[in-house]
This record gives structure tokens, C-alpha cells and sequence, in this order.
């Protein structure tokens, strides 16, 4: 594992990695409160929702980290009975170790690196929370993986154009404190007019006005949605195409 790397287990029993900069800035992936419950609330309901109004999953996962949201988004699939050609996943990770590692676990079993038994460990308790077996999620996975319905990319930037749109967007980067240009408005403005299908729901741990400002502005209804663990407020948002709005009485 690399140095400024720190493997970190959380209030639910599951792990997390601390990451710190050259600078001396630390950030852990997730609340300390728990990285299973934490990325359950916040992200889960975008997959769920995506499924009930589009019966597909076309989903951008920013970054792809510890894996966590793609266990999410595979289990929900497999507690579903989804066929892998409704479901694609695109995940951005900027560190190749993390994608390389991840990339290992799915298709050489015999190797091991430090990662495996927190894939393994976090896989189960996100099972244990879906009620369906990590045996059938990890293959559900590997499945999508060789059939390249899950991509893992490498770094999302201004200039990063999409194949087509997405009907779910997690947007997970780390806090404006260590990549403060994916907060910003223009990045946001033009990333979300880029990504977002025309039904499209989109979750994140942040709220920031910059965040809820383009959102509005690229159609998404916001929800008032808590903050994991006390934190006063995370993002879930969503937009309907023209038909959906007017079956659903919404002006
Ligand atoms: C908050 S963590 C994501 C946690 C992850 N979803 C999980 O469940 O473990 C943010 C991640 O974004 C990655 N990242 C940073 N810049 C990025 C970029 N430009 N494109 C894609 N990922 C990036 C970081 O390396 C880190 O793994």
C-alpha cells in the first residue's frame, strides 16, 4: 500500500483509508461514524431511485476509493434480479493503485495485496445491511467487470467527455480542502451538463451552495436530506424528463 495511506477501521466495524498529502493535510474517505452506514445513506438511495424510474443503471461513480459504492450499487442490483446488460458502471479513481488494486480482487483471486481483506470485510457488511450474499455480489461484480459493464477510468478532469449520459451520479471527491476545483461552480455547471441524463438522480456526502446553485440551475429538484452521523446536511437531488414530470404531477 502506498505510505500516505492509512487503513482505518470506523465506528460500523468497517474500513476506511486516511489519506495525507505531501502539504500535511489528512482526509479519511469516510465519516468516522461508520463508511458502510455512511455511504448506504448518502449514495444508495441514487441507485435505488434510478432503478425505480429508468428499470436500468447507467451510474458515474467519482472516485471509485475503497470500492464501497460499487458494492452498494452491485448488491442493489443482485437483491433486484437485474440482467448485467441493464446495469453499467463508470468509476473515476485518480490514484492507479486503487484501481489496479480493486482490478486485482475481481479477476486474480489466488494473489493477495493489503486491500483484499478490506474489500472482503466491507463487501460482507454491506451485504449483511442488503440482506443478500457477498458470494453472489462478488461474482455479480466480477461478471460486470469482464464484460466491461463496470470501467474503473483514471482521473475525472474539466476535459472529460462521457459516451452518453448518466441516469445516477455519485459525486464523491474528497472536500473542497484538498481538491477545491471540483467545488467550484464552473466545473460543476459544465460536469453536470455533460453527465446527467434527462431522468437522473445524483447524491453527495457535501452540500455546498456552489453545489445546490448548479444543480438548480441544471433542472435538479434539491430534497433536504441530513448529513450522515449529525452532519447538518449531504445532497440528494434529481431530475425527471418532460413525460415523468407531467405523469407525476409535478409543474
Ligand atoms: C472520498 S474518497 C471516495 C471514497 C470512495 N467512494 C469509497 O467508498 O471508498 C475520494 C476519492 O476520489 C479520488 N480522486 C481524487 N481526485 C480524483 C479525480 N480527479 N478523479 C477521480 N477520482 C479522484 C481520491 O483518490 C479518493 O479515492
Amino acid at each position: 500500500m502506498k505510505n500516505n495511506y492509512q487503513i482505518v477501521r470506523t465506528d460500523d466495524g468497517s474500513l476506511s483509508l486516511i489519506y495525507s498529502s505531501k502539504q500535511g493535510r489528512s482526509e479519511a474517505m469516510h465519516h468516522s461514524g461508520g463508511a458502510v452506514e455512511e455511504s448506504l445513506y448518502i449514495y444508495l438511495p441514487a441507485a435505488t431511485w434510478a432503478l425505480e424510474k429508468t428499470g436500468a443503471l447507467r451510474a458515474l461513480s467519482i472516485g471509485l476509493g475503497t470500492g464501497i459504492n460499487e458494492f452498494i450499487m452491485a448488491s442493489e442490483c443482485v437483491k433486484q434480479n437485474l440482467p448485467l446488460k441493464q446495469v453499467c458502471i463508470e468509476s473515476y479513481e485518480s490514484e492507479k493503485w486503487l484501481t489496479d488494486s480493486l482490478t486485482h480482487w475481481l479477476t486474480k483471486s489466488s494473489e493477495s495485496n493489503e486491500l483484499f481483506d478490506l474489500y472482503k470485510q466491507n463487501l460482507n457488511k454491506v451485504c449483511e445491511q442488503q440482506k443478500v450474499s457477498a458470494y453472489k455480489v462478488k461474482g455479480y461484480l466480477q461478471d460486470l467487470f469482464q464484460n466491461k459493464h463496470l470501467v474503473l477510468n483514471k482521473a475525472l478532469s474539466e476535459s472529460t467527455d462521457f459516451e452518453s449520459p448518466f441516469n445516477c451520479i455519485l459525486y464523491d471527491f474528497f472536500s473542497s480542502k484538498l481538491d477545491a476545483n471540483f467545488w467550484q461552480p464552473e466545473f460543476i455547471n459544465s460536469f453536470l451538463k455533460k453527465a446527467s441524463a434527462q431522468t437522473c438522480s445524483f447524491a453527495s456526502y457535501a452540500s455546498t451552495g456552489a453545489l445546490k446553485r448548479a444543480l438548480k440551475a441544471n433542472n435538479f429538484v434539491i430534497t433536504k436530506k441530513s448529513g450522515f452521523c449529525g452532519k447538518r446536511e449531504s445532497t440528494f437531488s434529481y431530475k425527471l424528463n418532460p413525460t415523468q414530470i407531467e405523469n407525476s404531477g409535478h409543474t
